[in-house]
């Protein structure tokens, strides 16, 4: 498996002062930003758009920004979040039409392109574009908002999708968003994850430093 990555969730940083905040954890050693894109409609919340992606840009934030679409369509905005400077982009397979067409969207766009299931979402919908896929992503919550408790069935659900990416020969990250702590951490990465998005884990705490830390020492058990 690769190194793993941890990609904070901005939902739970400071917006007014948001660029400082990103800056701050990832000056603390995390590896991604995850930017949770919420349209009041597919999920009960509503949160930021290309604006704030282009906006952390141009305030020099150079690591890769994760962009999680939990909007309904999808297509409309994943060429002005490539534009914004996304690097990879996700969405939900419920949220489109056409999943193989969003997905070469995403691709033709310049992004790396991933698949979201929320925990009650069946894994069919990878048997046909795992050739497609730089990224799957396990919700470990049902999705809308920060600071809910990891659900224990996506334990399972990562192990399948482990053994699916292992057997496709295909180099896909397998990430976990939801409930992620450094208590669980270990046991998230046992089941098969690589990339785990950290939101009030990391930014409810006072030194964001030590958590990182803590995570990776978990993580290197
Ligand atoms: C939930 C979002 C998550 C969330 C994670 O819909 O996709 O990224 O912010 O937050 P925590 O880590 O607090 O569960
Ligand atoms: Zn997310």
């Amino acid at each position: 498996m690769r190194p793993f990555l941890i990609a904070p969730s901005i939902l739970s940083a400071d917006f007014a002062r948001l660029g400082d905040d990103v800056k701050a954890v990832l000056d603390a050693g995390a590896d991604v930003v995850h930017f949770d894109v919420m349209d009041n409609h597919y999920v009960p919340n509503l949160t930021i758009g290309p604006m704030v992606c282009q906006a952390l840009r141009d305030y020099g934030i150079t690591a890769d920004i994760d962009v999680h679409l939990m909007v309904k369509p999808v297509d409309r905005i994943i060429p002005d979040f490539a534009k914004a400077g996304a690097s990879i982009i996700t969405f939900h397979p419920e949220a489109t039409e056409h999943l193989d067409r969003s997905l070469q969207l995403i691709k033709e766009s310049g992004c790396k392109a991933g698949l979201v299931f929320n925990p009650g979402t069946p894994l069919h919908y990878l048997d046909h574009v795992m050739d497609k896929l730089d990224v799957i992503l396990l919700m470990s919550v049902n999705p809308g908002f920060g600071g809910q408790s990891f659900i224990p069935s996506t334990l399972d659900k990562l192990k399948q999708v482990r053994e699916k990416i292992d057997a496709s020969g295909f180099d896909i990250r397998l990430e976990v968003d939801g409930g992620v702590k450094v208590d669980n951490i270990a046991e998230i990465a046992a089941a098969g994850a690589d990339m785990f998005v950290a939101g009030s884990a990391i930014f409810n705490q006072p030194d964001y430093k030590t958590v990182v830390d803590e995570m990776r020492t978990e993580l290197a058990k």
